[in-house]
């Protein structure tokens, strides 16, 4: 049985990682701002104060929870640990950090794949313990929530989405469409009669999306993205190196060196892995051009994907985007020349989003904050 992705999400990354730098200190300094306009914010009732009402970008790499009060209160990798019985031990970077290092007495999943909740009863269990662990601090109830989904997702996975929501304690759920939040959350002027071109590039999912005037003109959900780009670099060992290595080093690899067209100053570094010919752990010295060339096919696709779009695009917004460019959120926004790479093949502006992780969080607490002025937008 599987479920869609956006319920709660979570972050996979390792503490090095400059993105996990990123979405701790998001959480640090408890942003809420998110740089749209702030219309129609509700003053608070009396009562208010025994709600703290959340917004949630449930993601295939990473969950994100922001609350009403506090901003961002939670980041951390979509994964929980279980034990030989089934009982959830931990989630999110403690289960991570147990991530293939596991015996046999326990076993962490990631209930996220492509964009969509592929163990329903991990995902949930998951969503409920991260609520509950932002929830521990506040001694208040959750009235409203806001959740956003990818908008490919068909009408039964969005049901599921809300029911799950209305389990983990929510009286009134919204959905809102990624790319949408997307866009609300790097601040564009989505209710403007207004072409704005965004591209979302997650763990799971690629979402590509032309919003005008409060709705989404133009939508493509690719499965595609950061997760296949670390398929691709242990792929490219293992082939050509007969050097078997985890998600987690390639991740990091990935995050450190990876790139989409020729770097300034080209990068190297050590990778360590287990030699498959005689079984032995070993260390090699790669360069950031080697692993370029490892992702460059799915980045091609990404691209490609935007090309599509693009062509779908009616002409009095196309004149829009040729203005105002593309906005890249989400992780894989990070990757190295990215930008650059798209608008050699596009010939469009390509700006990257401020903290691209935390895209998504913030245009979705942005939402729960103006519920009246984004009315338009939620389902
Ligand atoms: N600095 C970086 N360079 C390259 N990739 C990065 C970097 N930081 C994060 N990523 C990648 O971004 C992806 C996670 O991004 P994000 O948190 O936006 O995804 P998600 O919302 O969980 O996924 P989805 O939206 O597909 O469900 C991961 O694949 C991660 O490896
Ligand atoms: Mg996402």
């Amino acid at each position: 049985m599987f479920l869609i992705k956006h319920m709660f999400n979570f972050s996979i990354v390792t503490p090095p990682l400059n993105h996990r730098k990123m979405k701790e200190a998001a959480v640090q300094n408890n942003q809420k701002s998110n740089g749209t306009p702030q219309k129609n914010e509700k003053k608070e009732g009396l009562f208010d104060i025994f709600y703290n009402d959340i917004a949630i970008d449930l993601g295939t790499a990473n969950t994100l929870i922001s609350s009403k009060r506090n901003g961002i209160v939670l980041s951390e990798p979509s994964i929980i640990a279980f034990d030989s019985k089934g009982a959830p031990l931990c989630f999110g970077n403690e289960a991570y950090l147990m991530h293939e290092k596991t015996h046999k007495n326990i076993k962490t999943v990631r209930p996220l794949r492509d964009g969509v909740i592929a163990d329903f009863e991990a995902a949930e269990h998951m969503i409920r313990g991260m609520i509950k662990s932002v929830k521990k601090k506040w001694y208040s109830t959750t009235r409203q929530m806001v959740i956003c989904v990818p908008s490919g997702i068909t009408q039964v996975e969005r049901q599921a989405v809300r029911v799950s929501a209305e389990n983990a304690g929510a009286k009134v759920v919204y959905l809102v469409d990624e790319p949408m939040a997307a866009a609300i959350g790097v601040g564009l002027d989505v209710h403007a009669p207004i072409g704005h071109m965004i591209v979302d590039i997650g763990g799971g999912t690629t979402e590509i999306a032309v919003i005008s005037l409060s709705g989404i003109v133009h939508t493509q959900s690719v499965r595609l993205a950061g997760d296949r780009f670390t398929e691709d670099i242990i792929n490219h060992f293992r082939r050509n190196h007969n050097l078997l290595i985890g998600e987690r080093t390639a991740e990091k690899v990935k995050c450190e060196i990876g790139s989409a067209a020729p770097l300034d100053e080209e990068m190297e570094m050590n990778l360590k892995g287990r030699d498959l010919v005689n079984g032995i752990p070993k260390t090699i010295s790669i360069t950031s051009r080697e692993i370029r060339e490892a992702m460059s096919l799915s980045i091609d696709s990404v691209i490609e994907a935007t090309m599509k779009s693009l062509e779908q695009v009616p002409p009095e917004l196309s004149a829009d985007i040729l203005d105002r460019g593309i906005t890249l959120a989400g992780g894989g926004a990070l990757i190295r020349n990215l930008d650059h790479r798209i608008t050699e093949v596009t010939d469009l502006p390509v700006h990257i989003a401020d903290d691209p992780l935390t895209a998504v969080v913030r245009g979705t607490s942005a939402v729960l904050d103006n519920l009246e002025y984004y009315k338009a937008v939620v389902s």
